[in-house]
């Protein structure tokens, strides 16, 4: 249904308008008595063979919802009855920023595909907090990132802040260093200043496991674009800081390959033209780490065979964003199906 009748309605608008207006559709329908329930009905594959134990959390499933879908935190539960096994939040920043100009969301229809240079458009860090206060059992990531105002010089302040504030409302963090929206952001994957930002992250960690007995896993989200000698630093780096594992892969600024008219629209690329890349990575580093941390592999999952082909390449947990919007929640659906088939 939401292949031949919902997405050729609302692929005839603009995007952006699309992905709020759908947001007040989901929130105007979830109210309505039953209907949640109607959705998880559909939607929810309930199978405790499908249970995930990865950095110390237990996932329902291991298909997620990935990050900018719902920076704000203002509808993961509504979303979580379709079918996700948790939900990435973000990417936030300390302050609320309004990201770059519009247009910045585009769709490749004849690719699959989307390009977005959104530039962490967020309500800051505060804001999702107040929403994360109702949380009541979903599984939450917390991807955080810096300010666009904020020099690469005072990045660590900006990430410190997020975490700090979000620690007791989200289950796993998530630094991005790879967004390509965010000028110079991606200068920090470099070995250096990366390690230092993670060890400074880790250490923050300490301290509260020192005052609470408890630690938070914390994530690094990498870019597709990274060159084998680079993942071989990322290797090192998470050895060397003892982070929690790794998000292969945030959005490309590769164009290769690509059909559609507006392609050479600035931006992260993702979606189908993104698959076998992200596959690549999540391979590359699950081998020649020994498989000594978990993954999380996102990029390009359209169909269950996609998921499954990630997880076979070393990903313990998979995320979609680009897929979900083609495909629909029934991709949710089939993904957890056919992990249960090959049980
Ligand atoms: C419109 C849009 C906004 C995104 N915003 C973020 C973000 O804020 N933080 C982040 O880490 N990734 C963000 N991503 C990247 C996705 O989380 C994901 O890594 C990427 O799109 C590849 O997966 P996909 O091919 O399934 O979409 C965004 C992707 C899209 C399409």
């Amino acid at each position: 249904m939401y292949k031949f009748l919902i997405r050729p309605i609302l692929f005839c608008f603009d995007p952006e308008k699309v992905h709020y207006f759908t947001f007040s559709l989901i929130r105007f329908f979830s109210k309505i008595p039953g209907v949640p329930f109607i959705f998880r009905l559909l939607y929810v594959v309930n199978d405790k063979r499908l249970e995930t134990e990865v950095f110390g959390l237990k996932f329902k499933n291991p298909v997620g919802l990935a990050a900018g879908f719902d920076k704000d935190a203002v509808l993961y539960k509504e979303l979580s009855n379709f079918g996700f096994g948790f939900i990435e939040i973000g990417t936030l920043t300390p302050k609320a920023q309004d990201g770059n100009p519009r247009k910045r969301l585009f769709r490749l229809k004849q690719d699959g595909a989307i390009i977005n240079r959104m530039g962490f458009n967020n309500k800051g860090v505060q804001k999702a907090i107040s929403e994360l206060k109702k949380n009541n059992g979903v599984l939450i990531g917390g991807n955080i990132g810096k300010n666009k105002s904020t020099q690469n010089e005072n990045a660590f302040t900006d990430y410190l802040i997020c975490f700090e504030a979000l620690y007791n409302y989200v289950d796993y963090f998530v630094v991005n260093v790879s967004s390509p929206n965010t000028p110079n952001l991606r200068d920090l994957q470099d070995k250096v200043p990366l390690t230092q930002l993670l060890q400074t992250l880790q250490n923050k960690n300490e301290e509260h496991f020192i005052t609470t007995q408890k630690k938070k896993p914390i994530l690094l989200k990498i870019a597709p674009d990274l060159s084998d000698e680079q993942l071989l630093d990322i290797i090192d780096i998470v050895n060397e800081t003892k982070i929690a594992g790794v998000i292969a892969t945030n959005t490309t600024i590769s164009r290769k390959g690509l059909l559609s008219d507006n392609k050479a629209e600035i931006g992260g690329l993702s979606g189908k033209p993104l698959t076998q890349r992200s596959t690549e990575v999540i391979r590359f580093l699950s081998e020649k780490s020994n498989k000594s941390f978990p993954i999380i592999g996102v990029g390009g999952i359209h169909s269950a065979q996609d998921a499954i082909d990630k997880l076979e390449a070393g990903a313990s947990l998979i995320q979609l964003y680009t897929g979900f919007i083609y495909e629909g929640p029934a991709l949710v659906k089939a993904i957890n199906k056919l992990i249960l088939e090959r049980k």
